[in-house]
Order: C-alpha cells, then sequence, then structure tokens
C-alpha cells in the first residue's frame, strides 16, 4: 500500500481506500458476515480510510464500520455524509438543525464522540451558494462534533465552488478512465488549496473491472438494475453515466492496453493513482477477493506515458460524448 496526504489534515491515508456503499445497501443482496471479511481484508492490505454515509443501508454500513473499528487496533480514518436522508432532498434542507441530527445519528452509529469527516452529501447545486451552510459546519467543528469536513459532489462546478470555502479539507468527486473531466482544471486548483480528493466511483460500478457483458444481470435492489437511466438518483452514479453498451467497447478497447499479468480493475486503479492531485480511490467492495485486488492496484508499477495518451484517446472517441459535459 502506499499512502498520501489528506488536504490539510495531517492524516496520511491509504491510495486505495474502502467505499463501504455496497456494504450498506443498494447492490444487490448483502451479507454482514461477508461484508465484516471484506472490511478486515482492507485492513489486513494496509488501507486506513472507510468512505461511508449515513443513507448506506440507513446506517448499516457506518454500525459494521463501528464493529471493524472495536475490533481492530490500526488507526481508521471514517469519512461519512450527511444530507441524502432529507425527503425532499432540498437545499432549504441543509440547515444546522437538519445536520446536527443527522451528524448525533452518525455518531451513534460509529460509537465514537467526534466524527473524523463529514461530508455534504451531493447536496443540490444552491448549497454552495449558501454560505450559512459552511458557518454551520464550522460550528460542528467548534463543538468537537466534526473533526473535518468535505463535500461530495456531482459537478467539476460544485468541486471548484466548494473550494472557496477555507475548511473544505476534502472534495469526493467521481473520476475514473471514463470520467476525465475533473483532472482539467479542478485538480490543479486543489493541489493549489491542499484539498483533499476523494475519486468515487472508480471502477465505473464494475463496469472498469471487466468482468460484465451484455447478459450480465443485477438484483432488483442493486442500482445497476433499478437506476440504470437515473429513476432513483443521479444516474452519473450508476455505470458513471456511461452507456451500458458504449462502455463494454471501450473496456474491451482498454482491455487491449494492459500490461501482462495486470487485470482490468488493478489497471483502474492504477491509473487513477497516476494523477498526484488525487488523494485516494474509494472503490466499493463486498467480497474479501475483490478488496485484496483492488488494493495490490497501489503497488503496481506507474503506467507508462503512451498508455495514458491512448485511454485518454479512447475516452476521447467513445465515451466523451455521453458524460464530459453533462458532470
Ligand atoms: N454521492 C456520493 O457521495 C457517492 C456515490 C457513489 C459512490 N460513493 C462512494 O464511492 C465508493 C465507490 O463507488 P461505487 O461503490 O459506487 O462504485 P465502484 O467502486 O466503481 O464499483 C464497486 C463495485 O464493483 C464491483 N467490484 C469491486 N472490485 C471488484 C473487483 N476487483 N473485481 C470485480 N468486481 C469488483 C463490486 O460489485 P459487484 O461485485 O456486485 O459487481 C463493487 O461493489 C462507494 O462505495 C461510496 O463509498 C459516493
Amino acid at each position: 500500500m502506499t499512502y498520501r496526504e489528506l488536504g490539510r489534515t495531517g492524516w496520511k491515508v491509504s491510495g486505495i481506500s474502502f467505499g463501504a456503499w455496497a456494504i450498506g445497501g443498494a447492490w444487490g443482496a448483502v451479507d454482514d458476515v461477508e461484508s465484516m471479511a471484506a472490511l478486515r481484508a482492507a485492513i489486513d492490505c494496509g488501507v486506513n480510510f472507510i468512505d461511508t454515509a449515513d443513507v448506506y443501508g440507513m446506517g448499516r454500513s457506518e454500525r459494521l464500520i463501528a464493529e471493524l473499528k472495536r475490533e481492530r487496533k490500526e488507526q481508521i480514518v471514517v469519512a461519512t455524509k450527511a444530507g441524502r436522508r432529507l425527503s425532499p432532498h432540498t437545499a432549504d434542507g441543509y440547515n444546522e438543525k437538519n445536520l446536527g441530527a443527522f451528524i448525533d445519528d452518525s455518531l451513534r452509529n460509529l460509537a465514537t464522540d467526534c466524527l473524523d469527516l463529514l461530508q455534504l452529501h451531493c447536496p443540490p447545486t444552491d448549497v454552495y451558494y449558501r454560505p450559512e451552510v459552511f458557518g454551520a459546519m464550522d460550528r460542528f467543528v467548534e463543538a468537537g462534533k466534526v473533526r473535518f469536513y468535505g463535500v461530495s459532489v456531482e459537478r467539476v462546478e460544485e468541486a471548484l465552488k466548494a473550494l472557496e470555502y477555507p475548511n473544505v479539507q476534502t472534495v469526493q468527486i467521481i473520476f475514473n478512465c471514463f470520467r476525465q473531466r475533473p483532472a482539467n482544471l479542478f485538480f490543479e486548483h486543489a493541489k493549489r488549496n491542499r484539498v483533499g480528493i476523494l475519486a468515487r466511483v472508480p471502477l465505473a460500478s464494475g463496469l472498469l473491472t471487466g468482468k460484465l457483458n451484455r447478459d450480465s444481470q443485477f438484483e432488483a435492489d442493486d442500482h445497476r438494475n433499478f437506476n440504470r437511466h437515473g429513476e432513483a438518483f443521479d444516474v452519473g452514479e450508476t455505470f458513471a453515466g456511461v452507456d451500458f453498451d458504449d462502455g463494454l467497447a471501450a473496456v474491451e478497447e482498454i482491455r487491449k492496453l494492459l500490461p501482462s499479468g495486470i487485470g482490468m480493475a488493478q489497471f483502474a486503479l492504477r491509473w487513477i493513482l497516476m494523477f498526484d492531485a488525487v488523494t485516494c480511490a474509494i472503490p466499493g467492495g463486498k467480497r474479501p477477493a475483490q478488496v485484496a485486488e483492488n488494493c495490490s492496484a497501489a503497488d503496481l508499477p506507474a503506467i507508462p506515458e503512451e498508455t495514458m495518451h491512448a485511454v485518454r484517446r479512447i475516452y476521447d472517441e467513445r465515451i466523451k460524448h455521453h458524460v464530459h459535459q453533462k458532470w
């Protein structure tokens, strides 16, 4: 495992960290025994940073992480999120009272008296134009309920706007071989501001593992089934917003670039770590073997420049028109 500075927090976190959405729900059947095994595998591989949210299984993901923390001695930084339990999900809902109540629930679920890192969970764009929301976050820090805070965004412009709030420590954004726009401008600005970047959906919901094909089936309660066209939440969160068949075709092009002995998932994750503005990728995983394979990407040699160019060409030719101007 390799480690990188997380913004100005003073923490050094694993380049490949752990995304804990799937162990909470919305990815088909989930088994807590296997989820715990996946979490333990992550720590065994050197992972020291876990991303979760109150809404992942309505506390289920957070509670599993609390269990992990009880049984392990290693320092584990937990980033959680608040806001998505609002119904309706509006900018007005992001007020001090509601956020305070969400924080109290996360403190209970995570069995702690202070959250390491709290992220606003893809709020409506308007929230970034409400300094009072960030003022409230400052007060949660002063009150000792939250150590640091950041944001999880859908759009590059939201990420850029979030950088204007001086106490934002991290920005979580979709970044992978199929979502390259953040690297154009945002990375440079985040680096200058020493704001950490968490690259989410790094495997494009499994597309970039190379294991899916046209016949792949997903359970009814897996978002790759029920949110394929953005029916439940932003379509960009499912297969990174890429048309499934076009994504499969692009994966076959990328597959031709793989050095021998390296799997597609490992390659896709190593590709993300080629960008030094990125603090970590947070791949999801429900099984220990997946987690171990993903973590091994951190120790792979650098991807040659011509291969990086080739991935960019595949993006430009096959993927860009689906996604580039949408987020
Ligand atoms: N709005 C937000 O803030 C937001 C939104 C989305 C995600 N996130 C965060 O980002 C994290 C990562 O994104 P994600 O989980 O949506 O997508 P992802 O990491 O791109 O894909 C994860 C899925 O790919 C499959 N997979 C993972 N490793 C594999 C391997 N080595 N071989 C084969 N299959 C593998 C697993 O699904 P199967 O085995 O079931 O195929 C896994 O659940 C989340 O867990 C969450 O923490 C945040």
